[in-house]
């Protein structure tokens, strides 16, 4: 509506379209009109008070037909859109470009890359990993919507120390049986066994060492439980509905590192210190690096700075998104510096987005419960047994198929939307009843909102590209004034990165057509063929904003 707006200003105004489209408000308060154009700028190059201005600007525009009102306030130019315009637009547009409502090519042949989820072989698969599993799809999502070609990168956390305890905890208490079984919950055992026993350390570095050198027997092992963590890992990214261009991981770049370091040599930027290499980064306010370890093997930031430099080479990126928890700020922070004290010039495109922790009912962290590490599989079963249960409260013979393919939807956008409606940064607490409650602002709600609207059609035969626009009341001007701004929230939470405010978008539009089909009948009313279309073309924009989430609608609740 906005590039009708100033396609009509342009004609009066001494002004580029771009320029009076970049101008023109949406009002807080309806009461000011559905836009706002302000006249301060124009003030300055004509010389003239802003309220002559508006005043001059509104006698103009009178009699032009696209606005119903217009009223000069305080150096604005209010504007009132004239309804009918206002909903053939939006309709015909949403009809037109379904699900690519909402689409733009500002990213057109732009690369993002954003590395994100990257959980940590043979440990549970972390709620944290989660948020940037959750996190990380959605502004991928946001991005590829705004043209981005975008690349999900799954660093797995698939070397380190750590492989040497387990090597060593699995020759000593490991059982390939149950190994088999639950990978991820077998390793992580002997793993906590293993770090109650410091008399195994020195073994434990050792067969690190041996695995950094290529050793056989230790290379198998570790292939192993990879191969059997990948695995299960997967189960849950399925779950979750979730892919990604490359599966990569700490591994691949422990070679590579060595290069990092003799770069880093080249430039003179390391320094011995008590048998280690380090790289001092005091001047600029942060605490110096290893990067090669005194027993010669190298840490998790050196397989970054290699992985860094290999993934530019490869995309030739625009930007880089590092989608991982606050506690790794000063990790980026000093990785972003050396790969600029290495002269890239790129490195000023790496960004960390950081995100909060999931905190429990009682306000502690939640990554135990009752002592127990929490196993997110545990937590997406009982989620979805949960959903079960509610569907089967109001459906008594439902067949098992649908009941498990919806309860897992229900399941899924509670959690997804449980996260997504917070802004990252904050810590969120982790309430799955909450979460899956059908009213307030949850997934669930939006769900049985976007099946409503669909049921009504279901009842319908009318053709919805046919329809007759009669008399549009303020609930219908509303709802039409709400799907209009959902390309401008895409591209407001692209700028900043916070996919909450599509989240917050879409409960907002939700609730706005729950007002209006509260008190306007649709079927049989005098406007149903209207109406019709309004209630088809939201439940497309609510599709659009929901599936830009990562939750998928479903039919019927
Ligand atoms: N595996 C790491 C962890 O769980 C996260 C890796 C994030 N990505 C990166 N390139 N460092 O803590």
């Amino acid at each position: 509506m906005k590039e009708l707006i100033a396609e009509i200003l342009n004609h009066f105004l001494n002004l580029k379209k771009e320029e009076i489209i970049n101008l023109l408000e949406i009002p807080k308060d309806s009461k000011l009109g559905d836009f706002a154009f302000p006249c301060f700028f124009l003030s300055k190059i004509q010389k003239k008070n802003p309220d002559i201005i508006a005043k001059e600007i509104a006698s103009k525009l009178k009699n032009v037909l696209e606005f119903e009102k217009i009223e000069p306030i305080n150096g604005y130019l209010n504007i009132f859109l004239n309804r009918n315009i206002l909903a053939e637009n939006v309709i015909k547009r949403i009809q037109k470009e379904k699900n690519k409502f909402g689409c733009s090519d500002i990213g057109k042949g732009k690369t993002i890359l954003i590395d994100m989820s990257s959980p940590n072989i043979a440990k549970p698969f972390g709620i944290g990993h989660l948020r940037s599993t959750i996190i990380g799809n959605s502004i991928a999502n946001i991005c590829s919507t705004l043209g981005f070609k975008t690349i999900k990168i799954n660093y797995l956390g698939d070397f380190g120390t750590q492989f040497g305890k387990l090597i060593v905890a699995y020759k000593k208490f490991g059982n390939y049986q149950k190994l088999k079984k639950e990978p991820i919950k077998h390793l992580f055992e002997i793993y906590v066994k293993i770090n109650n026993l410091p008399e195994l350390e020195d073994e434990s570095r050792k067969w690190f060492k041996k695995l950094e050198r290529g050793n056989k027997e230790a290379i198998k092992l570790w292939k192993l439980f990879r191969a059997l963590s990948i695995k299960d890992f997967n189960k849950i990214y399925s779950m979750l509905n979730i892919n990604f261009d490359e599966i990569s991981g700490e591994s691949l770049y422990g070679k590579k590192a060595n290069n990092v370091i003799t770069l880093m040599q080249k430039q003179k930027l390391l320094k011995k210190s008590q048998g280690a290499l380090v790289i001092e980064l005091e001047k600029y306010s942060l605490p110096n690096v290893i990067i090669k370890k005194s027993d010669g093997t190298k840490p998790y930031i050196t397989r970054d700075i290699a992985a860094a430099i290999d993934r530019y080479k490869k995309y030739k990126f625009d930007k880089m998104i590092y989608e991982v928890g606050s506690e790794q700020n000063l990790h980026f922070r000093q990785l972003f510096k050396i790969l600029e004290l290495l002269g890239f010039d790129w490195a000023k495109n790496c960004i960390h987005l950081s995100h909060g922790l999931y905190l429990d009912k009682d306000g502690k962290k939640l990554s135990t419960r009752q002592g127990k590490t929490i196993f997110m599989e545990d937590i997406l079963n009982e989620t979805i047994a949960l959903a079960k249960k509610e569907i089967e409260k109001r459906e008594k013979n439902i067949a098992k198929k649908d009941l498990n393919d919806r309860a897992e939807k229900i399941a899924l956008s509670a959690i997804i939307y449980g996260d997504l409606k917070n802004y990252r940064q904050n810590d969120i607490v982790f309430d799955i009843e909450k979460f899956l409650s059908f009213e307030g602002s949850t997934g669930p709600y939006l769900l049985y909102t976007y099946a409503r609207a669909r049921n009504i059609l279901k009842k319908s035969k009318s053709k919805l590209n046919q329809f007759k626009i009669g008399e549009i009341n303020d609930l219908e001007k509303n709802l039409l004034l709400q799907m209009n701004l959902f390309p401008s929230i895409i591209k407001d939470s692209f700028n900043s990165f916070s996919p909450n405010l599509i989240a917050n978008y879409a409960l907002h539009l939700a609730q706005t057509f729950n007002e209006f089909y509260h008190s306007n009948k649709v079927i049989g009313s005098d406007n149903e063929s209207f109406r019709l279309a309004l209630v088809d073309a939201f439940s497309q924009v609510l599709k659009n904003a929901l599936s830009l989430l990562g939750i998928s609608v479903i039919n019927r609740m």
